[in-house]
Protein backbone atom coordinates (compact mmCIF):
# COMPACT_ATOMS: atom_id res chain seq x y z
CA UNK A 1 0.00 0.00 0.00
CA UNK A 2 3.04 2.69 -0.70
CA UNK A 3 1.15 3.00 -4.14
CA UNK A 4 1.30 7.16 -4.73
CA UNK A 5 -2.10 7.14 -6.48
CA UNK A 6 -3.53 4.33 -4.36
CA UNK A 7 -7.58 3.67 -4.97
CA UNK A 8 -9.49 3.96 -1.76
CA UNK A 9 -12.29 1.75 -1.48
CA UNK A 10 -13.96 2.75 1.47
CA UNK A 11 -13.55 5.86 4.32
CA UNK A 12 -14.42 5.64 8.02
CA UNK A 13 -14.19 7.91 10.28
CA UNK A 14 -13.96 7.40 13.96
CA UNK A 15 -13.86 9.70 16.85
CA UNK A 16 -11.96 9.29 20.42
CA UNK A 17 -13.88 10.84 23.42
CA UNK A 18 -13.12 10.28 26.80
CA UNK A 19 -11.51 11.97 29.46
CA UNK A 20 -8.49 14.86 29.19
CA UNK A 21 -5.09 13.06 30.01
CA UNK A 22 -6.47 9.41 29.59
CA UNK A 23 -4.15 9.33 26.50
CA UNK A 24 -6.64 9.73 23.29
CA UNK A 25 -3.68 11.50 21.45
CA UNK A 26 -1.42 9.13 21.92
CA UNK A 27 -3.26 5.89 20.65
CA UNK A 28 -3.69 8.28 17.43
CA UNK A 29 0.05 8.45 17.38
CA UNK A 30 0.66 5.19 18.12
CA UNK A 31 -1.86 3.74 15.74
CA UNK A 32 -1.19 6.36 12.97
CA UNK A 33 2.91 6.98 12.87
CA UNK A 34 4.02 4.39 15.55
CA UNK A 35 5.03 7.55 17.69
CA UNK A 36 4.85 8.14 21.47
CA UNK A 37 5.32 11.54 23.01
CA UNK A 38 5.92 11.39 26.92
CA UNK A 39 5.29 15.23 26.75
CA UNK A 40 2.07 15.25 25.25
CA UNK A 41 -0.03 18.48 25.30
CA UNK A 42 -3.84 18.64 26.22
CA UNK A 43 -5.45 18.92 22.65
CA UNK A 44 -7.27 22.27 21.66
CA UNK A 45 -10.12 21.87 19.14
CA UNK A 46 -10.40 19.10 16.68
CA UNK A 47 -7.54 17.01 14.81
CA UNK A 48 -7.30 14.24 12.87
CA UNK A 49 -4.93 11.79 10.81
CA UNK A 50 -5.51 8.95 8.17
CA UNK A 51 -4.41 5.84 8.32
CA UNK A 52 -4.95 3.60 5.25
CA UNK A 53 -4.39 -0.06 5.39
CA UNK A 54 -6.05 -3.57 3.69
CA UNK A 55 -9.31 -4.94 5.29
CA UNK A 56 -10.38 -8.10 2.97
CA UNK A 57 -7.88 -7.10 0.18
CA UNK A 58 -10.19 -3.69 -0.05
CA UNK A 59 -7.92 -0.10 0.74
CA UNK A 60 -9.55 1.35 3.94
CA UNK A 61 -8.68 4.68 4.29
CA UNK A 62 -9.38 5.36 8.67
CA UNK A 63 -9.72 8.67 9.89
CA UNK A 64 -9.35 8.88 13.36
CA UNK A 65 -10.57 11.98 14.80
CA UNK A 66 -9.30 13.62 18.51
CA UNK A 67 -10.45 16.10 20.21
CA UNK A 68 -10.39 17.96 23.87
CA UNK A 69 -11.44 16.27 26.83
CA UNK A 70 -11.37 19.56 28.50
CA UNK A 71 -14.99 21.15 27.90
CA UNK A 72 -13.13 24.27 27.38
CA UNK A 73 -11.06 23.10 24.69
CA UNK A 74 -14.24 20.85 22.99
CA UNK A 75 -15.19 21.67 19.33
CA UNK A 76 -18.98 21.82 18.30
CA UNK A 77 -20.11 18.81 19.41
CA UNK A 78 -22.68 17.53 16.90
CA UNK A 79 -19.70 18.53 13.85
CA UNK A 80 -17.82 15.97 15.96
CA UNK A 81 -19.62 12.90 15.20
CA UNK A 82 -21.84 13.74 12.10
CA UNK A 83 -20.19 10.72 9.59
CA UNK A 84 -18.66 8.50 12.30
CA UNK A 85 -18.89 4.86 12.02
CA UNK A 86 -16.96 4.24 14.86
CA UNK A 87 -15.69 5.89 17.99
CA UNK A 88 -13.03 4.78 20.98
CA UNK A 89 -14.63 5.51 24.41
CA UNK A 90 -11.27 5.95 26.48
CA UNK A 91 -10.41 5.53 30.23
CA UNK A 92 -7.37 5.87 31.90
CA UNK A 93 -7.06 2.13 33.94
CA UNK A 94 -5.27 4.30 36.64
CA UNK A 95 -7.83 6.92 37.18
CA UNK A 96 -11.24 5.65 38.41
CA UNK A 97 -12.81 8.47 37.29
CA UNK A 98 -12.11 8.55 33.98
CA UNK A 99 -14.15 5.31 33.69
CA UNK A 100 -17.04 6.71 36.17
CA UNK A 101 -17.19 9.13 33.69
CA UNK A 102 -17.72 6.76 30.68
CA UNK A 103 -21.38 6.53 30.77
CA UNK A 104 -21.75 10.58 30.18
CA UNK A 105 -19.65 9.79 27.53
CA UNK A 106 -21.29 7.09 26.10
CA UNK A 107 -24.72 8.93 26.52
CA UNK A 108 -23.20 12.24 24.55
CA UNK A 109 -22.39 9.72 22.03
CA UNK A 110 -25.62 7.80 21.75
CA UNK A 111 -26.89 11.14 20.95
CA UNK A 112 -25.00 12.78 18.29
CA UNK A 113 -23.89 9.39 16.51
CA UNK A 114 -25.76 6.78 14.39
CA UNK A 115 -27.69 4.36 16.06
CA UNK A 116 -25.32 1.87 13.98
CA UNK A 117 -22.12 2.87 15.13
CA UNK A 118 -19.71 0.47 16.51
CA UNK A 119 -17.89 1.80 19.92
CA UNK A 120 -15.17 0.15 21.66
CA UNK A 121 -14.16 1.04 25.49
CA UNK A 122 -10.49 1.30 26.00
CA UNK A 123 -8.58 1.00 29.23
CA UNK A 124 -5.63 3.02 28.31
CA UNK A 125 -2.58 2.99 30.32
CA UNK A 126 -1.86 -0.88 30.78
CA UNK A 127 1.74 -0.55 31.53
CA UNK A 128 1.03 1.21 34.65
CA UNK A 129 -0.27 -2.35 36.28
CA UNK A 130 1.05 -1.15 39.50
CA UNK A 131 -1.27 1.48 39.92
CA UNK A 132 -4.63 0.04 38.32
CA UNK A 133 -7.79 1.69 39.23
CA UNK A 134 -10.41 -0.44 37.67
CA UNK A 135 -10.55 -3.96 37.78
CA UNK A 136 -10.67 -5.52 34.43
CA UNK A 137 -14.30 -7.33 35.25
CA UNK A 138 -15.61 -3.85 35.45
CA UNK A 139 -14.82 -2.77 32.38
CA UNK A 140 -15.53 -6.16 30.62
CA UNK A 141 -19.50 -6.10 32.58
CA UNK A 142 -19.68 -2.24 31.60
CA UNK A 143 -18.98 -3.04 28.04
CA UNK A 144 -21.18 -6.09 28.00
CA UNK A 145 -24.07 -4.31 29.36
CA UNK A 146 -23.56 -1.57 26.89
CA UNK A 147 -22.69 -3.77 23.79
CA UNK A 148 -19.62 -2.20 23.40
CA UNK A 149 -16.00 -4.07 22.41
CA UNK A 150 -13.71 -3.52 25.41
CA UNK A 151 -9.81 -4.01 25.42
CA UNK A 152 -6.81 -2.45 27.80
CA UNK A 153 -3.67 -0.76 25.86
CA UNK A 154 -0.64 0.78 26.19
CA UNK A 155 0.04 3.53 24.05
CA UNK A 156 3.49 3.91 25.79
CA UNK A 157 4.32 -0.07 24.93
CA UNK A 158 2.46 -0.60 21.99
CA UNK A 159 -0.21 -3.08 23.12
CA UNK A 160 -3.30 -3.80 21.70
CA UNK A 161 -3.73 -0.24 19.87
CA UNK A 162 -3.41 -1.81 16.66
CA UNK A 163 -6.03 -4.55 17.44
CA UNK A 164 -8.25 -2.60 18.94
CA UNK A 165 -8.12 0.09 16.04
CA UNK A 166 -8.34 -3.38 13.70
CA UNK A 167 -11.45 -4.89 15.73
CA UNK A 168 -13.33 -1.46 15.08
CA UNK A 169 -12.26 -1.31 11.67
CA UNK A 170 -13.00 -4.55 10.64
CA UNK A 171 -16.72 -4.68 12.40
CA UNK A 172 -17.66 -1.58 10.28
CA UNK A 173 -16.56 -2.97 7.67
P1 LIG B 1 -6.72 15.73 26.08
O1 LIG B 1 -6.16 16.10 24.75
O2 LIG B 1 -6.54 16.82 27.11
O3 LIG B 1 -8.15 15.30 26.01
O4 LIG B 1 -5.86 14.45 26.63
P2 LIG B 1 -5.56 13.07 25.88
O5 LIG B 1 -6.60 12.08 26.24
O6 LIG B 1 -5.34 13.31 24.42
O7 LIG B 1 -4.19 12.58 26.56
P3 LIG B 1 -2.73 12.50 25.90
O8 LIG B 1 -2.70 11.53 24.77
O9 LIG B 1 -2.25 13.86 25.60
O10 LIG B 1 -1.89 11.85 27.11
C1 LIG B 1 -1.89 12.41 28.41
C2 LIG B 1 -0.67 11.95 29.19
O11 LIG B 1 -0.71 10.54 29.39
C3 LIG B 1 0.66 12.23 28.46
O12 LIG B 1 1.63 12.57 29.43
C4 LIG B 1 0.99 10.92 27.82
O13 LIG B 1 2.36 10.75 27.61
C5 LIG B 1 0.45 9.92 28.85
N1 LIG B 1 0.06 8.63 28.24
C6 LIG B 1 -0.73 8.44 27.17
N2 LIG B 1 -0.87 7.12 26.90
C7 LIG B 1 -0.13 6.47 27.84
C8 LIG B 1 0.13 5.09 28.12
O14 LIG B 1 -0.33 4.16 27.43
N3 LIG B 1 0.92 4.81 29.20
C9 LIG B 1 1.45 5.80 29.98
N4 LIG B 1 2.22 5.42 31.01
N5 LIG B 1 1.23 7.10 29.75
C10 LIG B 1 0.45 7.44 28.70
MG1 LIG C 1 -5.46 14.96 23.28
Amino acid sequence: YGDFNQKIDYVFKVVLIGDSAVGKSQLLARFARNEFNVDSKATIGVEFQTKTLAIDQKAVKAQIWDTAGQERYRAVTSAYYRGAVGAMLVYDMTKRQSFDHMARWLEELRGHADKNIVIMLIGNKSDLGSLRAVPTEDAQEFAERENLFFMETSALEATNVETAFLTVLTDIY
